[in-house]
């Protein structure tokens, strides 16, 4: 018997996936198997499904292509990461994945369920099956419409000591009492660095979620990277958020992009970042600072408290003098490195200034979003796809704990790339 059972795990993923669809009478997913019979099984993998590519003939994975999958992957246990986001998967399939989650001695480490039907029911088990012995870092559920009910299970299962280090769960229809749930959960030991919570369902004007989300931060919780996109946070729920940001100790990245912060939500900011503050990357594309704010901003940036390295300030209706003040800041503070600008009013003294942070190496293209041309000695910048990037933090704590200095520079390297976020992560584990 022990002799049969070792033949069976060293069988070839691909065959056992298809004798597993013939026993379920499961039609064989064609892009299943070609990826299946592309993998070594033998070492640590990563099966990358997801769903959102243009081939000829793709089909994207339903809830049996899940069984099918996750009934062959029960017998493969050196899985360690799984993309499935964008197809076709609701609560059905789900449960087939909580499953693998609870198997013993699973080593996968990050799953990823970004944009597929998964509703409360499927949070349900999948939250269940964290609260067991599952080794998972990773859960990404953006885009699926857990609902209140769903949030409030995921935030039950924080509560209860486990593994995860992330948890996606933008566009995810949480309301009000999720929001609640989430930030008292992170008031007790946690072991979560980076939750996304953008584009809640909130209806109150009295952004009482930023008042929840502010007395969590001053609690030493574990949260090193917040996203809050698309919360219509406005310059009082600012005031409210820079509140707990001004006594706490972790947070290195804030995202606060698609929100309604002007000059004042910008002025709370920047006297947060004097004070001694951990944040590293904040993300503001998409608010209205204009003029003002990007001043309050620069100076910040210049004080000796601030350690900020990363800002975007994409889309704010800046014009020339809050542009120049950036550029300013960028000569003057030893930490930033990194700025986004397109969408504001790049006149040319704007042009002018930050080609020369171009020419002379303050900045280089990778860590902008703007590259200079000139036409008939007029100078103007044309846009550049660079982007803030997501995962920073997460990322590193997998650096750390990289074996090799040549791993860490591949996934330095990869790190600038924008669509590179989760290779790092699988390259080290
Ligand atoms: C966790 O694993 C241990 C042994 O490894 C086992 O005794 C226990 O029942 C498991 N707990 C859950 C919730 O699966
Ligand atoms: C939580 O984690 C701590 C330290 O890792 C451990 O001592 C404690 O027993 C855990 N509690 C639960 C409920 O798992
Ligand atoms: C919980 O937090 C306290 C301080 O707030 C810290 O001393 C302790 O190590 C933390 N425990 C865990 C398991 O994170
Ligand atoms: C959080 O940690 C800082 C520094 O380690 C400490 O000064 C502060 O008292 C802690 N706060 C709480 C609420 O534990
Ligand atoms: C942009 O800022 C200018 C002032 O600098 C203001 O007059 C204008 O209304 C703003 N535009 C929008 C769309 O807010």
């Amino acid at each position: 018997m022990a002799f049969l059972s070792t033949v069976m795990v060293a069988e070839p993923i691909s065959e056992c996936y298809k004798a597993i669809c013939e026993n379920e009478g499961i039609t064989i997913n064609s892009f299943v198997l070609e990826n299946l019979e592309k993998t070594t099984t033998t070492r640590n993998f990563t099966l990358n499904l997801a769903g959102n590519r243009k081939q000829k003939g793709f089909q994207r994975l339903a809830d049996n292509d899940v069984l099918a999958l996750s009934k062959c992957l029960l017998n493969y246990r050196t899985l360690t990461g799984l993309d499935m986001g964008y197809n076709n998967i609701s609560d059905e399939g789900a449960a087939y994945l909580a499953k693998l989650l609870e198997a013993q001695d699973t080593m996968l480490r990050s799953l990823d369920l970004t944009f597929n039907n998964i509703q409360t029911n499927g949070a349900e088990v999948l939250a269940s099956s964290l609260q067991g012995n599952s080794s998972l870092l990773s859960l990404r559920l953006s885009g699926n419409k857990i609902g209140r009910h769903g949030g409030l299970n995921l935030a039950g299962m924080l509560r209860v000591n486990m593994t995860l280090q992330e948890l996606e769960l933008g566009e995810c229809d949480l309301e009000m009492q999720s929001m609640i749930g989430l930030s008292t959960a992170l008031k007790t030991n946690t072991t979560l660095r980076s939750m996304d919570v953008s584009r809640a369902l909130l209806f109150s004007y009295l952004e009482e979620w930023a008042v929840h989300f502010s007395k969590m931060l001053p609690v030493n919780s574990s949260l090193v990277e917040l996203h809050l996109g698309k919360m219509g946070l406005t310059d009082t729920g600012m005031e409210r958020l820079s509140e707990g940001l001004k006594l706490n100790h972790r947070l290195r990245y804030l995202d606060l992009r698609c929100n309604r912060v002007s000059r004042d939500g910008a002025l709370h900011l920047s006297r947060v970042l004097k004070e001694n503050s951990p944040l590293e990357v904040i993300d503001l594309s998409s608010n209205r600072i204009e003029d003002p704010g990007a001043e309050y901003l620069s100076e910040a940036i210049c004080s000796k408290g601030s350690v900020l390295r990363e800002l975007s300030v994409c889309r704010n209706n800046i014009s020339t003098r809050g542009l120049l003040s950036l550029a300013g800041a960028l000569n003057n503070s030893p930490t930033l490195t990194h700025i986004y600008i397109w969408g504001n009013h790049l006149e040319e003294p704007v042009c002018q200034a930050f080609r020369e942070l171009l020419i002379t190496g303050r900045l280089t293209p990778e860590q902008s979003d703007v590259r200079p041309y000139e036409v008939d000695g007029h100078v103007f910048l044309a846009e550049l796809s660079h982007h803030l990037r997501k995962h920073l933090f997460f990322l590193d704590v997998n650096e750390k704990n990289a074996a090799s200095n040549s791993q860490k520079l591949k996934c330095l390297d990869l790190r600038n790339q924008v669509w590179g976020k989760f290779l790092c992560l699988f390259l080290i584990c």
